[in-house]
């Protein structure tokens, strides 16, 4: 079974993020996105017209991502390229109008010195007026609370119809705010039988002054910070860190 493709079941985006990205890149010629996964970004932004190259790390994730690309058609195949690589050391020909990390992608580098090490990769790779743009999910409220706890769903937050089997997902998730970590193992259950298996999804998440730190320290001017895609305000309740920036 192909574990990589029920991961990409699983995780479809947030609710107009996509849009908000081919937004974001309207008239661009050159894009990069780090950490591009199966190219649910990466292949949107290709058919409005934009060049555009994925870094991702995982072989899995890029035979997907190189399967759903082939069903395009010739035009946008042409648009698209993949290296797979560290997106927090990497060097590529060419600067980008836009480089991407949608969907807490940045959350997977587990320090704040490999955030670093991204941006200043990302910041080397931006053409002097272009932009860094990135969403992660916005932990400060909660980590606030005091206590580490930990949260199992008893319900399954999705059932996945696949054509390996029809599996009910739970999700089981473990704060540790010492280290701002939120490591979540999400628990496949066939229901016919088969094996169970987990996936680990460990993650390091950032709060709003760290982000502000780490791009200024990258060498970046926060252009805008909002709490969604539909431009929502960065208060208490908001879901999400929407961060776009330029180079200083
Ligand atoms: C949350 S997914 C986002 C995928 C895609 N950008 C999207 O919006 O659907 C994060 C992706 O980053 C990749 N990734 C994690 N660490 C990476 C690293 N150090 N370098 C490059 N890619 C990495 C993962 O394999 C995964 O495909």
């Amino acid at each position: 079974m192909n574990q990589s493709e029920l991961y990409e079941r699983l995780h479809r985006g947030h609710d107009g993020d996509l849009c908000f990205y081919e937004n974001a890149c309207t008239d661009c010629d050159g894009v990069l996105e780090l950490g591009a996964g199966a190219g649910r970004v990466t292949i949107p932004i290709a058919r409005a017209g934009a060049q555009v190259l994925g870094v991702e790390i995982d072989e899995a994730m890029l035979t997907l991502a190189r399967r759903a690309v082939s069903l395009e058609t010739p035009e946008v195949q042409a648009r698209v390229s993949w290296v797979q690589s560290d997106m927090s050391d990497f060097t590529l020909a060419g600067r980008f109008d836009r480089v991407l990390l949608p969907y807490n992608t940045l959350l997977c580098l587990l320090s704040s010195e490999e955030v670093a090490r991204c941006l200043a990769c990302a910041h080397r790779h931006l053409k002097p007026d272009g932009q860094l743009i990135f969403d992660v999910y916005r932990a400060d409220t909660m980590h606030e609370e005091d206590d580490d706890d930990d949260d199992d769903d008893h319900e399954p937050i999705v059932t996945i119809d696949h054509a390996a089997g029809v599996f009910d997902v739970y999700e089981q998730s473990t704060w540790l705010r010492q280290e701002q970590r939120l490591d979540t193992v999400y628990h496949f259950i066939p229901r016919d039988g088969q094996e169970a298996f987990a996936q680990h999804i460990p993650q390091r998440y950032l709060l709003g002054p760290e982000i502000h730190q780490l791009l200024r320290d990258s060498g970046f001017r926060l252009i805008r910070h909002e709490g969604g895609f539909f431009g929502e305000p960065l208060d208490e309740e908001a879901l999400h860190h929407v961060v776009i920036a330029s180079r200083d």
